[in-house]
């Protein structure tokens, strides 16, 4: 619910702090902007501008939802948690704190709610700028709030208000992050690495994930955030059937590279259950 989350929010405009008017049917800021909030319970915070990009489609969240509900990227949910778990204990709050987790590019709100499940107190905020998103993520969890918001713009968040921001294949803004990351804050991003779904590369034509993609993300972050301790490697192996090989790559990228009758044959073609690696790395950062 954004009541949880509103004194960490802010007016993507000037960055003034919202208020709830109306019951939280609208947030309006000190300068006087307003944004309704939408009868499914999320909030768009977008700039004169508005948005730029539409995120994920409605089927591609729909997959994505179907494939994580099968549990198949466990060990990726438990590794971020733990890490979040690790960011809180080390800042050394207060008993009573109530840290903030924002997720950017949060999709369902997998990876979210579970956090929120496992790290006391936390409230936490889903930012993604695909409305198929948002209406799950305000459903995700009783103590996340749901934004629609475009990771590359002024994120709707105040200055030094938030303890753990979370990217799980998703988009990055450094700048950004420094701004709206606490003095012991860091960031958590977990990134495909190459390897990653290797089995399924050459039978269904899908690219590897290049090389070098954690150095270039540390590099592009050069300025504002630095990477704290050695990268997290979590491998594992996944046993998926066609139906969820199907739901893995409709939820990806890869899926709009290849016509989508070419991939349903491609699919027949493999073995009904198969053996499939799932490889990607945790970085930490933190404000310079
Ligand atoms: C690969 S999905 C990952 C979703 C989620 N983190 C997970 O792993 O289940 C990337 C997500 O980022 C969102 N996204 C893409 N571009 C974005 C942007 N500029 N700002 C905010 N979200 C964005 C998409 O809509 C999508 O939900």
């Amino acid at each position: 619910m954004l009541s949880h989350i509103i004194d960490v929010l802010a007016d993507p405009i000037d960055g003034t702090p919202l208020v709830g008017a109306e019951d939280f049917s609208r947030l309006v800021s000190e300068s006087g902007h307003s944004y309704d909030v939408a009868r499914q319970g999320y909030v768009t915070l977008a700039g004169g501008a508005g948005l730029r990009y539409s995120g994920d489609d409605a089927q591609m969240i729909a997959d994505r939802e179907t494939f994580l509900s099968g549990g198949h990227f466990a060990p990726f949910v438990e590794a971020v948690t733990e890490h979040v778990q690790d960011v809180v204990d080390q800042a050394g709050l207060s008993d009573d704190a109530q840290p903030v987790v924002c997720e950017i590019g949060a999709g369902t709100g997998y990876y979210l709610s579970h956090t929120l499940d496992s790290v006391a107190g936390s409230r936490g905020i889903g930012i993604d700028v695909s409305v198929h998103a948002a209406k799950r993520l305000a459903k995700c969890h009783p103590r996340v709030g749901a934004v629609i918001a475009d990771a590359w713009a002024r994120l709707p968040i105040a200055d030094n208000s938030v303890d753990a921001i979370t990217v799980i294949f998703a988009p990055r803004n450094a700048a950004e992050f420094a701004r709206i990351l606490k003095p012991k804050g860091q960031v958590i991003v977990l990134t495909a690495d190459t390897g990653h779904l290797a089995e399924l590369r050459e039978p269904l034509g899908i690219i590897d994930v290049e090389a070098g993609k954690v150095d270039r993300m540390i590099e592009q972050a050069a300025g504002h955030l630095k990477p704290v301790g050695e990268r997290d490697l979590v491998e594992f192996e996944m046993l998926l059937d066609q139906k969820s090989i199907a739901s893995q790559i409709g939820m990806s990228p890869s899926a709009r590279h290849i016509k989508p009758e070419a991939l349903a044959e491609r699919i027949a073609a493999l073995p009904e259950q198969m053996k499939v690696t799932a490889r990607a790395k945790i970085t930490r950062l933190e404000r310079i």
